[in-house]
């Protein structure tokens, strides 16, 4: 089977990756890959964004099955695009993308379908989203408030405000954060507090099937400080969440949602990832994703046993309920080293040393997420996020352990990282 992954990160990397291991997919190609993807796949400069150069590109090459990674591609409708030409292609067509893609869409489509999330209201203008605050019915002015761009903002959308004058700087720099369209509605939520999960899963409109529970660090610097990144590092672990909450979680969140989407005619197809809170008045949902995580993904993938062309078969097919989904036991972990000056202001460039030592330890794989190869076969930083270095092991110790020793191989200058991911 020829293969195409849409996208260009540690995720793709991944994907392309799990893809050149199955005994069913023949030629495999990514666009537009990196540097590192180009190991495991045949790169083509097409944009995630380009669709119409992605569908002629499929046609061009006889491409049997499409893998697309991020959002941007899904928000604007390439499964739809390839579907009218009859290709398959894995993920959820532009309607049910909305879900990740319109805040203020995920928002009223929970409260409709009663899934538990926070209380919120949605505001049409940054001047209508201040009277919100200030007519007093979003609660006390010294509470804390989260402001939320409505459109895709790549991670930088949301400000958890600490009190009424916090939420107010937030929503008159909302625009200038994320630019005005995204920024066009702003939703306001209460502050949730509890520990945070993901729980992603496979979905063929009417099954469903779970991936590991994963744990994102979103924060730059250790201790979960400074700015939001893309996320600096994950870990897959049994103990993340307990069989009760994971029967509550499916129960009252995760079956009324595929309910949800087949109900308003926009059945979800495709990898569903689900933001949750473990609050004290159980499981709710801080937002979808319509895609793998990233770098969820890498921890996740390297732990899948099934060959990953009979899941996407299963999820065109709506067999998901009849295919055994296997997962290495154990835990694993990923380490995102990062260019300097990310993630405001990456510098990119420079050359990376150690990456043979790091591979060759025991159980790790080293995922590039914005790396570009030379002529001489150096590779270059070439983005903020820069590797993800992962590990799989039977306990979540060992795989940070390794992780970690294949992270002291690897140098660049004003490299970072941060060394409390899984702690
Ligand atoms: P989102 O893109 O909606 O997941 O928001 C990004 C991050 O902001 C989440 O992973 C949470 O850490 C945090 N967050 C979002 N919504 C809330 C909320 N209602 N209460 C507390 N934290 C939140
Ligand atoms: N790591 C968070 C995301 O992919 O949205």
């Amino acid at each position: 089977m020829n293969i195409l992954v849409v996208g260009s990160g540690g995720r793709e990397h991944a994907i392309c990756h799990l893809f050149s291991k199955s005994k069913r997919a023949s030629k495999i190609y990514c666009a537009p890959g990196n540097g590192g993807i180009a190991a495991v796949a045949e790169c083509v400069p097409i944009k995630a964004d380009d669709i119409e150069a992605l569908c002629e590109f499929a046609t061009l090459k006889s491409i049997e099955l499409t893998f697309v990674g991020g959002e941007t591609s899904l928000a604007l409708g390439i499964v739809d695009e390839f579907q009218r030409r009859g290709r398959r292609i894995i993920g959820p067509s532009k309607a049910a993308a909305k879900l990740e893609a319109s805040k203020a869409f995920a928002k009223d489509f929970m409260s409709v379908h009663g899934i538990p999330t926070a209380k919120y209201v949605t505001a049409h203008s940054p001047g209508f989203a201040i009277l919100e605050l200030e007519s007093g019915d979003f609660g006390d002015a010294s509470k804390p408030v989260v402001v939320k761009a409505d459109g895709l903002a790549a991670g930088k959308g949301v400000v958890i405000a600490k009190n009424r004058a916090e939420a107010i700087t937030a929503i008159n720099e909302m625009a200038t954060l994320v630019g005005t369209a995204a920024a066009d509605k702003i939703v306001l939520e209460e502050c949730l507090t509890g520990r945070e999960i993901s729980l992603l899963m496979f979905c063929d409109s009417e099954h469903f099937a779970l991936m590991p529970a994963t744990r994102d660090h979103k924060r730059i610097g250790e201790g979960d400080t400074g700015p939001n990144t893309g996320g600096m590092g994950t870990i897959t672990e049994g103990s993340l969440v307990s069989p009760d909450q994971t029967n509550e979680i499916i129960e009252k969140i995760i079956k009324p949602t595929l309910r949800g989407c087949a109900k308003e005619d926009i059945p979800f197809r495709g990898v569903l990832f689900i933001g949750l809170m473990l609050t004290a008045d159980g499981p709710k949902v801080l937002e979808y994703n319509v895609r793998f995580g990233d770098p969820e993904t890498q921890s996740i993938l390297v732990r899948l046993e099934t060959d990953v062309v009979d899941i996407c078969d299963a999820i065109l097919n709506g067999s998901l309920d009849t295919l055994e989904i296997k997962w290495r036991t154990g835990s694993s972990a990923t380490i995102v080293l990062a260019a300097e000056g990310y993630p405001a202001k990456p510098r990119t460039g420079d050359v990376i040393h150690g990456l043979d030592e790091a591979t060759g330890v025991n159980g790790v794989n080293v995922f590039h997420a914005g790396t570009s190869r030379s002529a001489d076969g150096e590779f270059y930083t070439a983005g903020g996020r820069v590797l993800g270095i992962t590990a799989v092991a039977d306990t979540l110790e060992d795989a940070l352990t390794r992780a970690y020793s294949a992270v002291d191989k690897i140098s660049w200058p004003g490299m970072q990282y941060r060394r409390d991911i899984g702690k």
